[in-house]
């Protein structure tokens, strides 16, 4: 794949701490095309600081550097906060876990959904609630207008993961980075959910980065993996490879899916830390 939209040469991230700097992102490097790339490790592994630092959007006290750090043939360490605004929700957005805390429960949803396009395009007002409207179709919710009306407190939690897709997509950013897109959910709308994803990064041409802990779930929706332990990409292989995997610590991380019982809870550090926080 030679045409990459996002291309990152040895990023590092690091908090200062009394003990001096922490790393926790370690010379990554990667690269995303069309198409899906996963990003797995375990816990505090570095795949959120990661995601984050292509938003633009990582903790003020994180030291960031790169040796490149490209968006769409942009440099991304050259753009300031009006900047990345331009950016996010227009050529890139960000769908984290749980629609509860990324939906404002004052707005109605399609007041949400529009946002982008209020933000970053000349629609009219009613231009953008047909775009809101088709967009909710897209994302599989059957009844469009009436969702549209409502409040996110009369969503169910899958209802709700589908009305962010909507709300993140309607503008038609070339990348999305999704942080754990699905974990809130259960078993079942955990696969809706991705199935919607993928099929919607294959029509419209998007590149989606999918930061997950769940290796068995990724080998079915993404193309590629990158394995991160301890801020470093250890291991990189086609998802189709996954279930064969070599390293130890990638094996770890198959067999530790998580289940109904781990849900909720931090998944297991397969190794003790020497530089834990
Ligand atoms: N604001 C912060 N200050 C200092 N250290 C931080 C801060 N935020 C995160 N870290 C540390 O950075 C490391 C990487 O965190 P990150 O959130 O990227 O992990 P992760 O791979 O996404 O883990 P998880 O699977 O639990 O979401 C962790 O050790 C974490 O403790
Ligand atoms: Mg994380």
């Amino acid at each position: 794949m030679t045409d990459h939209i996002l291309n990152i040469e040895n990023l590092s991230i690091a908090f200062p701490s009394d003990a001096g700097s922490v790393q926790v992102v370690k010379s990554v490097s990667l690269t995303v095309g069309r198409e899906i790339v996963a990003l797995v490790g375990e816990s505090g592994s570095g795949k959120s600081m990661t995601g984050r630092a292509i938003m633009g959007l990582l903790p003020r006290r994180a030291e960031i550097a790169a040796e490149r750090l490209a968006f769409d043939g942009q440099d991304l360490r050259t753009l300031n906060a009006s900047g990345w605004n331009r950016l996010r929700g227009s050529g890139m957005s960000l769908i984290l876990q749980d629609p509860k805390y990324s939906l404002n429960p004052a707005h109605r949803v399609g007041r949400q959904v529009e946002e982008a396009l209020l933000l970053h395009t000349r629609l009219s007002a009613s231009e953008r609630r047909e775009r809101a409207l088709d967009m909710l179709d897209k994302v599989g919710l059957t009844d469009p207008k009436r969702v549209y009306a409502s409040h996110p407190a009369a969503l169910s939690g899958g209802m709700g993961q589908r009305v962010m897709i909507a709300a993140m997509l309607i503008n038609r950013p070339k990348l999305i980075i999704a942080d754990e897109p699905t974990s809130a959910l259960d078993r079942g709308l955990q696969d809706q959910i991705l199935t919607l994803l993928r099929t919607l990064t294959e029509e419209f041409g998007m590149s989606l980065l999918l930061i997950s802990h769940d290796l068995q779930q990724v080998s079915r929706y993404a193309d590629r993996v990158l394995v991160m332990r301890r801020g470093e990409i250890v291991e990189r292989l086609p998802a189709a490879e996954l279930s064969n995997a070599q390293s130890p610590y990638t094996r770890g991380l198959w067999a530790a899916r998580p289940s109904a019982e781990t849900y909720g809870t931090r998944l297991p550090v397969l190794d003790e830390r020497e530089d834990a926080v």
